[in-house]
């Protein structure tokens, strides 16, 4: 998305016609949220705040917090940690947008689920560049890998997660990756080895983008809503 980027947060660029980031927010509010901590780097944190605001447009609160290096997806789940006080939650990717019919539905009945993990898994033919989630025969998860090189598995993770007030300690135990972040795939893994991990496979006609590259973004069909 260089050089636009250079200038603004990707979350903020336009998809369709609102900024991407409303597109989780959506989610969020079909999954039942309320409450929103919204997790920022400390350049772009104004940024957002002038375009997101503290929610109550939504019917939301909305609150902040900077995480001040890129040090993973799960690590934004330990700076939650003091804000979540041990209640379940939902984590949204700011780039991850989904739609289609009989989404309310499926986000509602995910979010009510308060033990274990749950993720929404999509079939993919580029799982180099998802965490892919290995199912069983009879669709039980086995093993998720982060960015793959050879295929395990069709089966994307996608950036909507649905966790219980175990999540911040779980994820403060994990390693860091060779990139050097606590991986949201390691967090998932820990809750799959507990035997709660939950994996919900998205059909059409819910479809699933993850818009946070050009190339991703250009697959995007158009939509008339
Ligand atoms: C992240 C996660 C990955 C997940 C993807 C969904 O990848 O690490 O497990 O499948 O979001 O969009 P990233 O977009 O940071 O490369």
């Amino acid at each position: 998305l260089f050089p636009a980027t250079a200038g603004i947060n990707k979350h903020l660029l336009p998809v369709w016609d609102r900024p991407m980031l409303f597109h989780p927010l959506v989610s969020l509010i079909l999954s039942g949220v309320k409450e929103v901590l919204l997790i920022t780097n400390p350049a772009d944190r104004p940024a957002m705040e002038r375009v997101v605001g503290d929610g109550s447009q939504w019917g939301l609160k909305v609150d902040y917090a900077l995480q001040e290096q890129p040090l993973g997806l799960a690590h934004g789940l330990i700076l939650a940690k003091d804000y979540l006080q041990g209640s379940p939650c939902v984590m949204a990717l700011g780039d991850n947008i989904f739609h289609g019919h009989g989404l309310p539905d499926l986000l509602k009945e995910a979010g009510s689920q308060e033990e274990g993990s749950t993720v929404l898994a999509v079939i993919t033919d580029r799982p180099h560049e998802f965490g892919v989630v290995k199912l069983d025969g009879s669709g039980q998860p086995i093993e998720i890998v982060e960015k793959p090189q050879h295929a395990i598995n069709p089966w994307a993770v996608t950036g909507l997660y649905f966790f219980d007030g175990r999540a911040p300690e779980i994820a403060s135990r994990l390693k860091p990756s060779e990139r050097g972040e606590l991986e949201i795939s390691g967090l998932n893994q820990s809750y799959l080895e507990d035997g709660s991990l939950r994996v919900i496979p998205l059909h059409s006609p819910i479809h699933w983008w993850d818009v946070g590259s050009a190339a991703s973004s250009q697959r995007i069909a158009p939509l008339s809503l």
